[in-house]
């Protein structure tokens, strides 16, 4: 038993307002924006919107086949059938031969997920769509605008999360972004039916500094040892109501946007010359063999090891150290506990499935130390 253990993803969440006056929150994401309890619910609400754009009597919706289940959730909130989509080859994004093969009718929506950080190719998917009328939510769950980036999306819709470990996180909450003023009044009028969260700020602060002080190594392996708190498991729930965000997160988020874009990506840098230095080509670099040599900021560093057991045993040296590597979620959707009956008739997805036996990811928040790096380092060379 080791009691170091650094966390996988998470930064320490500032609990403190914008000055008055600014209203910056809304000019970092593109579009309008309007801001729901979860990331989950700001997907359900995006997609809603999507069959209700559409008018389709019988929606389906096409989805990566390994993906977190909260995908699923919304999708089915939505009363829409997720498809699975297959990956590329040694990629995290979806096949855009798969896409059109399983294109119909009926599909209203595309859901493009930008893994780890890394973003989807949101033009090439419009142009496999050419023709068709589907529409495409970018689910920016893993990832954040820059500054001053607010309106590079050619997506229909962007969905945000704030929960845990997310970029930018005030411990829950998420929003839904559109550019188009159609779907904005959808969402509007969707955002007005539901319920506004509770809000009850002295209970948010003590979330969060216990919060905070859990993220510290010396007793982040506290909570891992709770079987009820299940921390990092992945768990199918399926979504029962959504909410508008409590006012206290929409408060806080400003500052924590702020703090976001202060941090300093030197960790993720000397990761990525690190990982190339690499001579024996066991990993490979899946941010860079996505995006070429300049990175977007990505939330936890995704390497793929050759074969499932390498994976394995470089996620046991590591973590025996203390040094926060995650497996991510343990399989593709289907094999997720209790989905398994909704996809049996949807056919295997080979890639998917080797990408998730073979994934992993290196920590990059703020308590990983260049000391750290070194270490990490050390045990994948
Ligand atoms: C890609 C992606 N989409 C959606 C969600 C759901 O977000 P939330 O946990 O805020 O409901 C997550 C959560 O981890 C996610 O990783």
């Amino acid at each position: 038993m080791i009691f170091y253990q650094l966390p996988p993803a998470g930064n320490k969440i500032i609990c403190r307002r914008q000055h008055d006056g600014d209203n910056r929150v809304n000019d970092c994401f593109p579009g309008d924006l309007f801001f729901f309890n979860s990331g989950a619910a700001s997907l359900a609400a995006a997609v809603l919107a999507s069959i209700q754009h559409l008018k389709l009597a019988e929606p389906e919706v096409l989805l990566p086949a390994y993906a977190c289940p909260e995908l699923v959730s919304a999708v089915l909130y939505a009363g829409a059938k997720p498809i699975l989509v297959d990956f590329s080859a040694d990629r995290s994004w979806m096949d855009l031969d798969v896409i059109s093969a399983k294109l119909t009718e009926q599909t209203c929506a595309v859901i493009a997920v930008s893994l780890f950080g890394i973003p989807e190719r949101i033009g090439a998917i419009k142009n496999t769509l050419q023709g068709h009328s589907a529409l495409v939510i970018e689910d920016s769950a893993q990832s954040f605008p820059e500054k001053g980036a607010k309106s590079a999306t050619d997506a229909d819709l962007v969905i945000y999360s704030f929960g845990r470990g997310k970029p930018v996180s005030v411990l829950g909450g998420g929003a839904v972004a559109t550019l188009n003023s159609e779907l904005a009044e959808k969402i509007r009028q969707i955002h007005c039916d539901v319920k506004p969260s509770e809000s009850v700020r002295w209970r948010s602060q003590l979330k969060i500094q216990a919060y905070n002080r859990l993220l510290s190594p010396r007793l982040y392996w506290l909570p891992t040892m709770l079987p009820f708190i299940n921390l990092g498991a992945t768990v199918y729930h399926p979504l029962r109501e959504i909410r508008q965000m409590d006012l206290f997160g929409v408060e806080i988020l400003g500052c924590n946007i702020d703090e976001y874009w202060r941090r300093d990506p030197l960790t993720q840098d000397l990761l990525m010359q690190g990982i190339a230095s690499c001579e024996h080509h066991l990993v490979i670099d899946l941010a860079k063999q996505c995006c070429g040599e300049r990175l977007p900021r990505l939330i936890r560093y995704p390497l793929l090891a050759r074969s499932a057991e390498l994976r394995d045993e470089l996620c046991e040296r590591l973590n025996k150290k203390g040094l926060g590597a995650s497996k991510m979620y343990p399989d593709t959707l289907p094999n997720i506990k209790g989905l398994a009956r909704m996809f049996e008739e949807q056919g295997s997805s080979p890639n998917a499935q080797s990408f998730s036996q073979r994934i992993f990811t290196l920590p990059l928040h703020e308590g990983v130390s260049e000391k750290k790096i070194l270490h990490i380092l050390d045990e994948i060379y």
